[in-house]
């Protein structure tokens, strides 16, 4: 038993399931993006504004800070993976649970959303997700799919799947 470490792109679906999941099992949930900003004060895009290298050395802290608290439900920012020293401490810490979407899925969960610099620096969804692809698969324990399914059939699965 460890946590669960929600892992996957932009609108996969990691907070809303995090939450739900959470709830559903009596632990604390926490949002590592939020933890970002509790922790340096600053907003992810003022961060991003330093160059991303500045805001995935505070994303790192932040990981590391949160796999030595007890058990809890964690959703990581999309990019929390691209950093193996994290997926290492996730790993030994609990299960990495990927939520899997395709692009056609992400593009519409993340119509309207303004607080991603990846996203608003010309970057377009397709290309980051192929681009990660690999690196989420070999991140996962397990893998759970959520195109076309809701929150709590997502949150099922997570919890037939995760290690009680
Ligand atoms: C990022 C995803 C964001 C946030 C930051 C960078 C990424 O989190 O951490 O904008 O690199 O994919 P969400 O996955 O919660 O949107």
């Amino acid at each position: 038993m460890g946590h669960i470490w929600l892992i996957g792109m932009m609108g996969s679906g990691k907070t809303s399931v995090g939450q739900e999941l959470a709830n559903t099992l009596g632990l604390v949930f926490v949002d590592a993006d939020d933890a970002v900003v509790a922790s340096s004060g600053r907003s992810i895009e003022n961060l991003f504004a330093e160059g991303e290298a500045a805001f995935r050395a505070v994303e790192h802290d932040v990981i590391i800070e949160i796999a030595s608290i007890e058990r809890c439900v964690v959703a990581t920012g999309g990019g929390a993976v691209l950093d193996p020293a994290n997926v290492a401490a996730m790993r030994a810490s609990g299960t990495t649970v990927l939520l899997d979407a395709n692009a056609q899925t992400l593009k519409v969960r993340l119509t309207g959303s303004t607080d991603r610099p990846l996203l608003t620096d010309g970057s377009d969804i397709d290309t980051v997700a192929r681009e990660r692809a690999d690196v989420y698969r070999a991140s996962a324990d397990l893998t759970v799919e959520t195109t076309n399914r809701t929150i709590d059939e997502v949150v099922e699965e997570v919890i037939r799947c995760v290690p009680m």
